[in-house]
């Protein structure tokens, strides 16, 4: 016979614990300081339900758009850290880059979602959460709405005021012609070990790619690891190097976050070859096979390296903003410094 107060310690134990750990994995997952599980629950407490329900409508009507706000969460993350910076009107990787030499093609409407989304929250509980915080929730449902690990982000970022110089860009996102080396070095600045690497890499799992990502692959001679057949279709969708056309990432799946990544890899059939040498490199092998015959340990990794990414260089506490414009910081506002006082719950979202 179990008491009252033992179910009592259980359950108080339970909330203990996962006030530190994610949910979706009992494996320790350290948090940094000023984030929390449930930093908004008195504040906002409809917060993860408005993201959730509003991106199932959205996703439904384009499952595509899962793939462009993961992208854009990782761009953040890799950039000057979980800032909100890669959102910013003028960013080096965000709307308006005109002056950016790669084009980082992130998605357009992966912004206005985003933006969409602050100004519904906003609406239900004013001015308390923060634009990098709504696009981690955002990656994160992307991930489950897709057919992934359901699984909780820690909160509590604060925007940041500048967006990173063209060169900081360049220099925190490896191109698509890195080999395993060169990935393996680019991440482990960032502490993330081969395992978060390969993991992290099944974000190919949904989404597409332009040519010119790739096309160094089959002009002017064609990589020997590529699968023929895959080259050749390939060589039909992008006839020339700089063909504006897309492909998918995923050939077996491409909309579904599954680990079918990890099947093409060794079939030859990886995109890039950021991508396909994970499969060639030794070091790195083992694990794809992993995750290429277990689901469940991928999604457990990749649970795992998201959270980690997720808190790269994050502003906290009294750092930062909380945006008023996932684009604009709020000095730049003109809404916000011409109204006298946010006192009216969304008054400032009603455009
Ligand atoms: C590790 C090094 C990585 C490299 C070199 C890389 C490179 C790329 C490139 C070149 C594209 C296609 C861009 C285009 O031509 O349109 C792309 C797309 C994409 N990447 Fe990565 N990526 C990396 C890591 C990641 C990570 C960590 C994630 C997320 C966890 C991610 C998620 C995606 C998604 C979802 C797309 C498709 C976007 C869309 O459909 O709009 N990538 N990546
Ligand atoms: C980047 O690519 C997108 C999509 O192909 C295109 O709309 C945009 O104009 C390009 N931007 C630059 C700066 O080349
Ligand atoms: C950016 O990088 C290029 C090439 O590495 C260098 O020549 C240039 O001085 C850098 N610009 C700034 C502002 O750091
Ligand atoms: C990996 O790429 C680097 C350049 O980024 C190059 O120096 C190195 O030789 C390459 N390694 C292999 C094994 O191809
Ligand atoms: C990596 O870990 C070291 C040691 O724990 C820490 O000092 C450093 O800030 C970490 N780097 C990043 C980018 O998180
Ligand atoms: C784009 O790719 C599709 C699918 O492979 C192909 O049918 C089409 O011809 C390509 N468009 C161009 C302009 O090459
Ligand atoms: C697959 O991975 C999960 C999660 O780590 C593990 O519990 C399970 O035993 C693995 N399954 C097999 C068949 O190895
Ligand atoms: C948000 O900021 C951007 C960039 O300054 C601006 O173009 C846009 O009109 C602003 N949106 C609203 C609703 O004020």
């Amino acid at each position: 016979m179990v008491s009252w107060t033992c179910l009592l310690f259980l359950l108080s134990q339970c909330l203990l614990v996962s006030t530190y750990f994610g949910r979706a994995n009992a494996q320790t997952v350290p948090i940094v300081p000023g984030l929390s599980w449930n930093f908004y629950a008195s504040t906002c407490p409809s917060l993860k339900s408005t993201v959730r329900e509003q991106l199932q409508i959205v996703l439904n009507q384009d499952i595509g758009q899962a793939a462009g706000l993961l992208r854009l969460h990782f761009h953040d993350c890799f950039v000057q850290g979980c800032d909100g910076s890669v959102l910013l009107d003028g960013s080096a990787s965000g709307p308006g880059e005109q002056s950016a030499p790669p084009n980082l093609s992130l998605r357009a409407q992966a912004f206005r979602i985003i933006e969409d989304l602050r100004r519904r929250v906003h609406q239900k509980c004013g001015r308390v959460v923060s634009c990098s915080d709504i696009l981690a929730l955002a990656a994160r449902d992307s991930v489950y709405l897709a057919g992934g690990p359901d699984y909780d982000v820690p909160l509590g970022r604060r925007d940041g005021l500048n967006f990173a110089t063209v060169n900081a860009t360049l220099a925190n996102l490896p191109p698509p012609s890195s080999n395993t080396t060169a990935l393996l070095n680019s991440l482990a600045q960032k502490n993330f070990t081969a395992t978060d690497v390969v993991a992290l890499s099944g974000g190919h799992t949904i989404g597409i790619s332009h040519c010119i990502s790739f096309t160094g692959r089959l002009y002017p001679s064609q990589d020997p690891t590529l699968d023929q057949t895959f080259a050749r279709n390939l060589k039909r969708t992008c006839p020339a190097a700089n063909t504006d056309n897309t492909t998918v990432l995923d050939i077996r799946s491409p909309d579904t976050f599954d680990n079918k990544y990890y099947v093409d890899l060794l079939n030859r059939q990886g995109l890039f070859t950021s991508d396909q040498d994970l499969y060639t490199d030794s070091r790195t092998r083992g694990i794809v096979t992993s995750f290429a015959v277990n689901q469940s340990l991928f999604y457990e990794k990749f649970v795992v390296a998201m959270i980690k990414m997720s808190q790269l260089s994050v502003l906290t506490g009294n750092q930062g903003e909380i945006r008023g414009n996932c684009s604009a910081r709020n000095s730049n506002n003109l809404w916000l410094s011409s109204t006298v006082e946010e006192t009216e719950k969304g008054s400032y979202s009603a455009f």
